[in-house]
């Protein structure tokens, strides 16, 4: 299977973090999505490098770690060293991303772009060739559980457009509001890492894992070849 799902656990159940992470796990799920929020870039604070720590301890799954974070580029080394896998920064939160994305490679990690839902993404193509993810939040940063904004599908169609000709290693992914409902029409418009949060972790996260793995799998069978990134082999 090319697309991956990425449960995120902004929406688990803290307390009983250990047992629904192996459930993800037991499903087949093979990444995490860690939402850090700074209480600055977004209003909300969740967690930062000692839970990503605590977790990279006891799970190999790939830890994707979205930084809704005000100026990141103070933090990518502390972040690197907490164990994550992927770090993605939002262009609307530094200066200068290109700089940023360089230091997440020259630190040994995979780098993300992440833009918010009224940012377009002709600002992310000057980017574009150096990354390894570009997020396209399809609801505000900030708060599990929104309703997916339709627009969003345009903008991963021209998102996959804009790789296809500069990165077609790169992955697409879409955040916010993924539900087995709508992952279809988020992967014909191009997204190949579907984050889901309150799809996962609400009632039983095992069988909610596995329900949208195998929605993604038949809906992979009728998907076009449209040159995402696991079409070429590259994961
Ligand atoms: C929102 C976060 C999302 C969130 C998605 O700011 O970036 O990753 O956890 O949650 P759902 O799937 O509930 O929209
Ligand atoms: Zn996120």
């Amino acid at each position: 299977m090319n697309t991956i799902l990425a449960p995120s656990i902004l929406a688990a159940d803290f307390y009983n973090l250990q047992t629904q992470l192996e459930s993800v796990e037991a499903a087949g799920a093979t990444y995490l999505h860690l939402d850090v929020m700074d209480g600055i870039f977004v209003r909300q604070i969740t967690f930062g490098m000692p839970v990503i720590k605590s977790i990279r301890n006891h799970t190999s799954l790939t830890l994707d770690c979205h930084l809704m974070v005000k100026n990141p580029e103070r933090y990518i080394h502390d972040f690197v060293l907490s164990g994550a896998d992927i770090l993605t920064i939002h262009l609307e939160a530094t200066d200068d991303p290109g700089h940023v994305i360089t230091r997440i490679h020259e630190e040994g990690c995979r780098a993300g772009l992440a833009l918010n839902p009224g940012t377009p993404i002709e600002a992310a193509e000057p980017y574009a060739k150096d990354l390894d993810q570009l997020v396209i939040m399809s609801v505000n940063p900030g708060f599990g559980g929104q309703r997916f904004l339709p627009s969003s599908i345009t903008k991963l169609r021209e998102a996959r457009r804009i790789l296809q000709n500069l990165n077609p290693a790169a992955r697409i992914e879409v955040d916010g509001g993924i539900k087995p409902d709508n992952l279809e029409t988020a992967l014909f418009a191009g997204a190949d890492v579907l984050v889901a949060g309150s799809a996962i972790f609400a009632g039983d996260v095992k069988a909610n894992t596995e329900k949208m793995l195998h929605l993604i799998e038949d809906c992979e069978k009728r998907l076009p070849h449209t040159g995402r990134a696991g079409d070429t082999g590259t994961v």
